[in-house]
């Protein structure tokens, strides 16, 4: 099972990844995840990216690409990944397209999430996630977040810096001007899954699965 999860920032790439891999018994490829491990281990790699993702930006496509093909490489591609947040301009598509093809992936499935921006913009303030083990929680949903549910870790949920609102923003406008011209790019290459973003989580789930059947 190959998936690219595409959909706007907050939209529940994340989370339905985390439940997806488990299922599925397949890897979680999430780049937001890779830049922010570099990040806690303080890589020069890492503290560039900082600065960018902090403020909302995108981090550089060549070295996006070279982390994802490095990363597609080092797991067992052919048993299946889920790819979440690659790719998010038109040259990463380009680089998927070279990557895809030197590693002979063909017709992964291509799951789009739609929500709209209130919705997304009161997820994402209310997000925490555990430093620990990459946990996502909502405090629109969860309370007691002194231990987490995954990992026991305690005191882990911090809050994004990028989950100010301001920065929610500004992704939110990088998004529909950088990264949704991908859905044109691909439109006649790959059959899309839409999907409706806004139902509760276990609802997405259960609607990804069925369309994946
Ligand atoms: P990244 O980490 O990829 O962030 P993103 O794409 O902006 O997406 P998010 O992680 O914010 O949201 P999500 O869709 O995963 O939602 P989640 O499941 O957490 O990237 C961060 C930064 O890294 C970028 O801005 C950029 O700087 C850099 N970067 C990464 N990839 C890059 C690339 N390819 N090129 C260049 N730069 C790159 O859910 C959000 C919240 O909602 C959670 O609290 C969750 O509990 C809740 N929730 C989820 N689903 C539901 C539901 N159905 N109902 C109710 N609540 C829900």
């Amino acid at each position: 099972m190959q998936i690219i999860l595409f959909g706007a920032p907050g939209v529940g790439k994340g989370t339905q990844a985390k439940i997806l891999s488990k299922k599925y018994k397949i890897q979680h490829i999430s780049t937001g995840d890779i830049l922010r491990d570099s990040i806690k281990k303080e890589t020069e790699f890492g503290l560039m990216a900082k600065q960018l993702m902090d403020k909302g930006d995108l981090v550089p496509d060549n070295l996006i690409g070279d982390l994802v093909k490095e990363f597609l490489k080092s797991i067992d591609y052919k048993k299946g990944f889920i790819l979440d947040g690659f790719p998010r301009t038109l040259e990463q598509c380009n680089l998927l397209d070279n990557i895809f093809a030197e590693l002979q992936i063909e017709n992964p499935h291509f799951i789009i999430l739609e929500s709209d921006t209130d919705l997304i913009v009161h997820r994402l303030t209310a997000r925490r996630q555990c430093t620990n083990c990459n946990t996502i929680i909502s405090l629109n949903h969860v309370k007691d977040i002194s231990t987490c549910p995954s990992c026991c870790a305690i005191d882990t949920f911090v809050k994004r810096e990028d989950d100010d609102e301001d920065v929610v923003r500004k992704r939110l406008e990088i998004y529909r001007k950088t990264t949704y011209p991908v859905i044109d790019y691909y439109r006649d290459k790959y059959n899309f899954i839409f999907l409706n973003a806004a139902e509760p989580v276990d609802k997405v789930t259960q609607n990804i699965i069925e369309r994946l059947n």
